[in-house]
């Protein structure tokens, strides 16, 4: 380990610890020399790294402060909540989906990262010379699972990350969505019990709404992001037939769980004999040096169904995606033939040329670099401008912000008004149906930095003082 990481690592643990405490001033660079009896340029390092990875922030002229990234959540025991067929969660996220669509909302709501970063013309110009080809409108070869050259490349990145896989054990389908209703269908029926993450993606709300599930929630745990306890908790006390699980870069809340904890969470579905299926979709966008592992690895039964798309690291356009369904995938085949029958042949054949010559390490790469950049300079300017009744929870991955309002303060009026200025947020209560009210929404920070975004970032900033300061 290189000094200025020991440093890190030493500063990291007091702030984890909770001794260094939230916006307290770190020593100065000439202070923590003294203090930790390292070169000026290793403690220079050291709180560069902690403040690429949102542990610390600097004020400008003034030093270095602990950020709040263990901002406090409101901890609750795990709900049951049993969905019926009402079309409640449906007709709110329809409304939402709409209003953001509006033509020049500011896209802080929108779920895809900005279109600027996702876009490639290289994967343009491959479509266009595959189009030209008459041969590549001949789908045969595309039909369920899917392309076998593009299962071979996703096999092989699975395979790079220590999971051995076969190319049959993969399923192409239209997009993440997709790959997650079809292994949901796979593996439960009416009646059954799934637990899902209190604050999740939408999308689980509404296919567990519409394959009747009952739902058990599971909160998240305030430091860690999952918590094991309140797990083997519902495991015990509900017949659980599986769960649907974001672990890395959680939407909306941002967090990725250690691995240690999905392993034990592998061992405890191996116990309970209880499914999973994992909403990977953010997979990619890690800051660190590693990407973190999907549940697949722990999983020795073939009871974790991962599901994954193009769609967030390449756009909307290119709404590809897999599910990793090991002995599943005859039956997801099956079901897909009864519902999307095959995926756009001309995309698959295009991502196979695209993946196959390494473009799409280097546009990770890229996208990578940007997104981690984009998000800091979002944290910086809301941490220092926000009310201070506001806390934001930052993660080093993902481009979203999570932002805890004061507990009085709902966070759909606020939405409603920050439309009408036409900026787009993504109030709390997308993600979590259990309560009427929430205070938390989401930010997406994608985009680059520049005069307009500041401009609208203090639209939203003055909204929320307006909104805390009526209360
Ligand atoms: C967490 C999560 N899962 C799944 C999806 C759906 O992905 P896709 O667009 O590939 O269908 C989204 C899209 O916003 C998402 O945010």
């Amino acid at each position: 380990m290189y000094k200025s990481e020991q440093l890190a690592h030493q500063l990291r643990q007091l702030i984890e610890s909770g001794t260094l405490k939230a916006h307290e001033k770190l020593p100065s660079l000439r202070e923590q020399v003294q203090l930790s009896g390292f070169s000026l340029i290793t403690v220079m390092n050291a709180y560069q790294e902690l403040e690429s990875r949102g542990l610390i922030y600097a004020k400008e002229k003034s030093g270095y402060y602990i950020a709040n990234t263990y901002a406090e959540h409101d901890y609750n025991a795990p709900l049951i909540v049993s969905l019926n067929s009402n079309i409640e969660i449906n007709s709110l996220i329809f409304k939402y989906l709409k209003s953001i669509q509006g033509e020049h909302i500011v896209p802080f709501g929108s779920a895809f990262p900005s279109r600027d970063l996702v876009y490639s013309k290289k994967l343009t110009q491959i479509m266009g010379q595959i189009a030209r080809n008459k041969k590549s409108y001949d789908a045969i070869d595309n039909l369920p699972p899917g392309n076998f050259a593009l299962r071979k490349l996703i096999a092989q990145r699975y395979c790079m990350q220590g999971i051995p896989t076969d190319p049959d054990d993969i399923v192409i389908t239209s997009g993440a969505m997709d790959a997650l209703n079809l292994a949901l269908q796979a593996i439960a029926k009416p009646g059954d019990y799934i637990i899902l993450q209190q604050n999740i993606f939408y999308g689980a709300w509404q296919a567990a709404e519409r394959l009747g599930l009952k739902v058990v929630t599971i909160p998240e745990h305030p430091k860690h992001g999952f918590d094991l306890d309140a797990f083997e908790h519902i495991l015990k006390t509900y017949p659980v037939k599986l769960c649907w699980f974001m672990l890395n870069s959680h939407n909306p809340v941002g967090f990725t769980v250690s691995e240690d904890i999905k392993f034990q969470i592998s061992k405890l579905l191996h116990q309970y004999q209880v499914y999973m299926i994992e909403d990977d979709v953010y997979e990619e966008m890690y800051f660190g040096h590693k990407k973190p592992l999907p549940m697949t690895y722990y999983d020795q039964n073939n009871l974790v169904l991962h599901c994954s798309s193009f769609s967030k690291t390449l756009g909307a356009t290119f709404r590809v995606g897999w599910v990793h369904a090991g002995k599943y995938s005859q039956h997801i085949q099956h079901l897909q033939l009864m519902s999307t029958i095959s995926v756009n042949s001309l995309l698959q054949t295009a991502l196979v040329e695209f993946l196959s010559n390494f473009h799409y390490e280097k546009h990770l790469r890229n996208l990578r670099k940007n997104l981690q950049h984009n998000k800091l300079l979002f944290y910086r300017y809301l941490e220092l401008n926000l009310p201070p009744e506001c806390k934001i929870e930052y993660h080093p991955s993902g481009y979203f912000l999570w932002l805890k309002l004061p507990k009085n303060i709902d966070s759909m009026p606020i939405y409603e008004s920050l439309i009408q200025q036409k900026i787009g947020i993504a109030p709390g209560q997308l993600f979590n149906i259990t309560a009427q009210k929430q205070h938390y929404l989401r930010i997406n920070c994608s985009f680059e930095w520049s005069d307009s975004v500041q401009h609208s970032l203090d639209q939203v900033i003055v909204t929320l003082q307006k909104f805390i300061r009526d209360e």
